[in-house]
């Protein structure tokens, strides 16, 4: 039998990156979905062994799990051997947009740090996850890691050096639709243009200047007309079938505004009450019901908290 004060669980929440303007900056944490991890910490031994649940076709080789890499780039700043067994419980299908493999790769090292007795802080946490992050999308970036990590609302300064913000959770309501087709972050990046106007970079950072803005002033309307991206959405969406018709209809419902969650497929949309979000995702049903396309919806608050100990 397992030593209980060896062995944890965590609940690793969905986030949504890049927050419309904010690519590879903002991202904000979801009450749902969320995997369930079980950590368990094997003393005097550096192996990492990793069973799945669930359907999904995963790696267990650690070196090219997100988890895996994420604890792997942990023991590195440990002085004695120490293992871990990871039991993944994944409910967040991988490449559908609400950082699935952040929520992995956050929850691994979240646990393994509670197991460690909590010496590592958030901020080594993220540099930890986004080496898993890296296995997944081929780069580092944090906005879904911090998220998941710190809860609420993050703002990700700058990743060399890493400078994490954590910003109040606005008493907003997010929408998620899930369209059931896959876009793979690595692809969603190889399209992007590596180089782009002034005119639409001084657009960009006014938006994600006004989008801070608006969250700390809790100033609904700033934040609604500051989720406008002139350069990551018009490539972008082109991947996702519906886009513009989801925007349009959830506008029409009353969202403050929104786009795409993290690289795609998901479309999240911010609302003001929870009436207007549940009324946003029926617009959204509609419009997938109507391309004939299967979908899943989320209606809840932006989540306070990040990885939780359950
Ligand atoms: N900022 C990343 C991207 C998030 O948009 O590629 C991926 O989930």
């Amino acid at each position: 039998m397992k030593d209980d004060c060896k062995t944890v669980r965590v609940q690793a929440p969905a986030t949504v990156a890049n927050m419309v303007c904010g690519f590879d900056v903002l991202g904000f944490c979801l009450d749902q979905p969320y995997d369930i991890m079980t950590l368990t910490l094997l003393d005097g031994t550096s192996d990492i062994l990793i069973q799945h649940l669930g359907a999904y076709d995963l790696p267990t080789d650690p070196a090219l799990n997100v988890a895996g890499a994420a604890l792997i780039a942990l023991q590195e700043e440990l002085d004695g051997a120490m293992g871990f067994e990871v039991v993944i419980d994944k409910r967040i299908k991988p490449g559908s947009g609400v950082g699935s493999s952040a929520a992995s790769a956050a929850g691994a090292v979240v646990a393994a740090n509670h197991l460690l007795g909590g010496r590592f802080s958030r901020e080594d946490l993220v540099r930890f996850a986004m080496c898993g992050e890296k296995v997944a999308s081929g780069v580092k970036h944090a906005d879904n890691i911090a998220p998941c990590i710190y809860g609420g609302v993050t703002l990700i300064r700058s990743i060399h050096p890493l400078d994490v913000v954590a910003l109040p959770a606005p008493a907003l309501y997010a929408t998620v639709v899930h369209p059931q087709i896959e876009v793979r972050t690595s692809d969603a990046r190889q399209i992007l243009t590596q180089k782009v106007l002034l005119r639409d970079a001084i657009r960009q950072w006014g938006n994600i200047a006004g989008l801070v803005a608006g969250i700390l002033k809790g100033d609904n309307a700033l934040i609604g007309r500051s989720m406008e991206d002139v350069l990551i959405e018009p490539v972008r969406k082109i991947l996702i079938p519906g886009f513009d018709q989801v925007k349009t209809r959830s506008l029409s419902a009353g969202a403050l505004g929104g786009g795409i969650s993290g690289s795609g497929p998901s479309i999240f949309m911010l609302s003001a009450s929870e009436e207007t979000a549940t009324a946003v995702a029926e617009e959204m049903a509609v419009v997938y019901r109507g391309i004939g396309i299967d979908f899943h919806t989320y209606v809840g608050p932006i989540a306070s908290a990040g990885v939780k100990i359950v």
